[in-house]
């Protein structure tokens, strides 16, 4: 059957919003991002953050891919889904100590970016157990999005390289054992050039810290966000690598491990959210096409200014007509602006491509509407992964005071 018609019947089945993810296209870019990087030793751990959907988790943990977490309920998350402490990384950004300590506790690796909490991580363990360091080589990525160009020129992630000196005082003091570095370089900063600049300064630092294991890359690997879009090609970007880490590790005298953290490479492609769209209005020369969603639902168009492919299903053959497609939330709410798309209809469903990352797991009952369900296609089959929110939902933990 075409994927148009399973998501048709998708949102036949189980109403709208809905979001609907492709378990073939998760398990692809696994296989594509192991291809890529074969000829190094490699350690893949999912960024959460972007779906953190358990039967998304259970692909992972099936498919010999770790986890990147941020906190500590991702943490238990992971670890009450099936994955050892082992295969899990803890990469918070300017939490309380305690969280560290808890996720020591936890067995995970730990990865620390900010000198405070370098300071009691040190007091606390010593030499007693290693650590990574974030650090920030202050590559700027090119992004037409105000959001992602402040945090790269007034970043608050990683200790900066202006730094050095105080970090390794620092290390020096308390003996700690640094045995990763991470760089994560954000969003669509994955250009190969790009990449390659930021690994041969990781490189270059790596020297500084002698019981080095692991060089951790981070995520931000550019996906699509429409068909046919022009993105990095892992392949050729493992295949320049590989010369300059055979170099280093040559220097260094020793192997070191890689590690990756993708989340949208991972699930971007995989997710639609299927919406309907209520109202069709024009105001001067904008013709409106209101679905039953919103930022609240997906909020990378307003937050990120991002790119989703919009497909209307319910009427492919349909001439061609410009619309602006928004939501419902009584804010500036727009999935798409001025974009040609077949001719809308009320009624009709509409496909929103490419949202399996950082969809769900930014969604908010915002205006009190519920959040979608989800469902997972796999081969023919088609399950609900998670079930509408209701009036329960919306309520639930709110308590009634006499005022
Ligand atoms: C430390 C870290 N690793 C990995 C990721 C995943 O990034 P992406 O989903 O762009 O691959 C993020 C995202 O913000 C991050 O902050």
């Amino acid at each position: 059957m075409p994927y148009r018609e399973y998501l048709l019947n998708a949102a036949n089945k189980f109403g709208t919003p809905l979001y609907v993810y492709d378990a073939d296209i998760i398990l692809r870019q696994i296989s594509y991002f192991k291809e890529a990087f074969k000829a190094f030793p490699l350690r893949i751990m999912f960024a959460m953050k972007s779906n953190s959907n358990i039967n998304i988790l259970k692909l992972m943990l099936k498919n010999g891919v770790g986890l990147d977490t941020v906190s500590i309920l991702e943490l238990q998350t992971g670890l009450q889904m099936g994955f050892s402490s082992e295969q899990i990384v803890f990469t918070p950004n300017l939490v309380d100590f305690n969280e560290i300590v808890e996720a020591v506790t936890l067995g995970a690796d730990i990865n620390i970016e900010n000198l405070s909490n370098l300071e009691k991580f040190g007091k606390e363990y010593g030499s007693s157990k290693s650590c990574f360091i974030r650090l920030n080589p202050h590559i700027i990525a090119e992004s037409k999005s105000k959001a992602v160009t402040e945090w790269h020129n007034q970043s608050k992630f990683g200790i900066s390289l202006t730094q050095f000196d105080q970090l390794h005082k620092i290390i020096k003091k308390y003996g700690i054992i640094v045995d990763g570095i991470h760089i994560h370089s954000s969003h669509v900063i994955m250009e190969t050039e790009i990449f390659l600049k930021g690994a041969a300064i990781i490189f270059q630092l790596a020297e500084n810290f002698p019981h080095l294991k692991y060089i951790d890359f981070g995520g931000g690997i550019k996906v699509p966000h429409y068909s046919g879009e022009r993105v990095v090609d892992l392949i050729e970007l493992g295949k320049a690598l590989k010369p300059k880490y055979d170099d280093f590790c040559r220097k260094i005298d020793k192997r070191i491990e890689l590690w990756f953290e993708p989340g949208r490479f991972m699930v971007g492609e995989s997710g639609t959210l299927l919406v309907q769209v209520k109202v069709l209005k024009t105001n001067g020369h904008v013709k409106f096409a209101g679905v039953d969603s919103g930022f609240s639902q997906l909020i990378r168009p307003m937050f990120y200014d991002a790119y989703h492919e919009i497909v209307n299903l319910s009427n492919p053959g349909g001439k061609q007509e410009v619309y602006t497609v928004v939501g419902n939330l009584c804010e500036i709410d727009n999935f798409a602006k001025d974009r040609f798309l077949n001719e809308i209809r009320e009624g009709d469903i509409l496909a929103i491509t490419h949202a399996g990352a950082y969809g769900y797991s930014m969604a908010s009952q915002y205006n009190s509407r519920f959040r979608p369900a989800e469902v997972m296609i796999s081969g023919d089959k088609m399950q609900v992964i998670r079930k509408r929110d209701t009036l329960e939902d919306l309520l639930r933990n709110q308590i009634e005071i006499n005022i």
